[in-house]
């Protein structure tokens, strides 16, 4: 199976997840700067939320995706205060043509005075159990 990570993370917090989903995964997490080549059964999308969306560049890097090269899509975020970028990530993905996973993984993510201290380290063990249970 051939499996890719890409996040779009603007101060360390969904890389970190990404780091641990890859790892899991047996893969490198990329940045979406890094293009993606050929075929891909599975692509974990990683992203934190920033004024109540997600960012520009992310919906401009998923209206580059080729629907006809990704099986499907995995959404992974950090967030301070909402609960999942899984939503809006979604709509975005779909509207490209892409299939996306009804499985998700979120976690709190620091910002300023909240959420000091996240992702810990229980949030990047329950992203591994998340990736496994993906890849079972
Ligand atoms: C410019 C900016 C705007 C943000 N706006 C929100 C927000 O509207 N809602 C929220 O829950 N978190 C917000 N956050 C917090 C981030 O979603 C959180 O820190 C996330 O973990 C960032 O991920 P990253 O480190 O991968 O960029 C914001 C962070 C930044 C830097």
């Amino acid at each position: 199976m051939n499996i890719e990570v890409r996040y779009y993370s603007k101060s360390g917090n969904t890389k970190k997840i990404a780091n641990a989903i890859a790892k899991q995964a047996g893969v490198s997490a990329k940045s979406i700067h890094e293009p993606i080549q050929g075929e891909v059964d599975l692509l974990f999308l990683g992203t934190g939320i920033y004024a109540f969306d997600i960012d520009p560049e992310l919906k401009g890097y998923i209206s580059t995706l080729n629907p006809a090269n990704i099986k499907m899509v995995v959404v992974f975020s950090t967030a301070a205060i909402v609960q999942s970028a899984y939503e809006k990530t979604k709509k975005y993905l779909q509207d490209q043509g892409l299939h996306v996973s009804d499985k998700e993984y979120h976690c709190p993510g620091h910002y300023m005075i909240l959420r000091t201290g996240h992702p810990n380290a229980e949030d990047i063990k329950k992203a591994e159990q998340f990736t496994r249970s993906i890849l079972e």
